[in-house]
């Protein structure tokens, strides 16, 4: 049997093959299967412009319609851009502070936040993202001196004769998986532990995926830190489900209200949230790690569905008043 193929330079090639189904070669096919093939690494530079605050960023990523199903980090999502807002309105959380980004992709949020924060690093539990990350964070994170006090409009201020100048910020990139045991392990190397922020945006989606997100946060976030997780609420039962979890870890999540910072006819999703999370005073934090507490990338309907089961047992529980 034969198969024409074309390529991008338009040349055609014959190429002659058996019918797999009955050379019974399936085995040595997957033996020379060369994954590198499928993978699309032709990024882009983008520069995301935020005018009231007289800001640009760029970063290399790869244009939506290219990405695979398991390298979405490849791409930029909109939850990022609100996050870049909230970041530039709220510079004041950010100014020398330490601050981490989970599931960065290639790493929008984190990257700005270099403009304010005395340390940033960029995790993505992906390992086909680092290298993007790396290369974002080497080529694109604030490098220029900045002064002791930064402004609250956005741009790190400039140099005057009464502000100290301080350094540009650290900027490290690690692969993390989301947790408790696959963050101690992967933040060996990082000292001190905690941080005084800890963000993430699109990282809020697979059932299975939001115990060892919320044990990570709880992990790094220190005693009055704040998370910020912005997010498509795209399965309302991982929604609640996210939200009864935070509970149970002992956090408070607050609505941040976007029409405060985002810029008039912002396109923004009926389904985006961007919350503030902090712990609830007093409460002792690290809850008990079961077996659940290691990632499993099990994406099946039948998680959504047993997920589904159990909150309509559940169904008398507060949920926070989000309905
Ligand atoms: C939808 S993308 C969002 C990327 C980026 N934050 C943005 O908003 O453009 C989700 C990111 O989370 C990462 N991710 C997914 N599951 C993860 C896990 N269990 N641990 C760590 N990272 C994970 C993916 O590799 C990907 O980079």
């Amino acid at each position: 049997m034969s198969a024409v193929l074309n390529s991008t330079d338009g040349t055609k090639g014959c190429v002659e093959r058996e019918d797999a189904a009955t050379s019974g070669c399936h085995d040595e096919f997957d033996d020379n299967f060369e994954p590198g093939l499928f993978l699309c690494r032709d990024y882009v530079c983008y520069e995301f412009s935020f005018d009231q605050y007289g800001v640009k960023q760029r970063l290399m990523s790869l244009p939506s319609k290219q990405t695979d199903y398991d390298l979405t980090g490849q791409i930029i999502w909109p939850a990022s851009h609100t996050m870049c807002y909230m970041i530039l309105a709220n510079s004041h959380l950010f100014n020398s502070r330490r601050v981490l980004e989970l599931g960065a992709g290639a790493g929008l949020p984190g990257l700005l936040a270099t403009r304010f924060a005395k340390e940033v690093v960029l995790t993505d539990g992906q390992e086909e993202i680092i290298p993007l990350l790396n290369l974002n964070a080497t080529t694109y994170a604030y490098t220029e001196q900045r002064t002791e006090r930064g402004s609250s409009t956005g741009s790190p201020s400039r140099s005057t004769s009464s502000a100290a100048p301080r350094p540009p910020c650290a900027v490290h990139v690690l692969p993390l998986q989301w947790g408790y045991k696959t963050a101690v392990k992967a933040v060996r190397p990082l000292q001190p532990k905690s941080f005084d922020v800890v963000m993430g945006s699109d990282i809020v989606f697979w059932p299975e995926a939001i115990r060892p997100l919320l044990e990570t946060i709880e992990y790094f976030l220190s005693a009055n830190g704040v998370a910020i997780i912005s997010y498509i609420n795209r399965c309302d039962l991982v929604h609640r489900q996210f939200f009864d979890m935070l509970a149970d870890f002992g956090f408070i999540a607050e609505h941040v209200c976007m029409s405060t910072f985002l810029p008039e006819h912002f396109p923004v999703s009926p389904h985006a949230y961007l919350l503030k999370i902090t712990r609830r005073v007093g409460v002792s934090p690290r809850p008990k790690i079961g077996k659940k507490g290691s990632l499993k990338q099990n994406r099946s309907i039948d998680g959504i569905a047993s997920y589904a089961n159990r909150q309509i047992s559940n169904s008398g529980r507060h949920r926070m008043g989000l309905e």
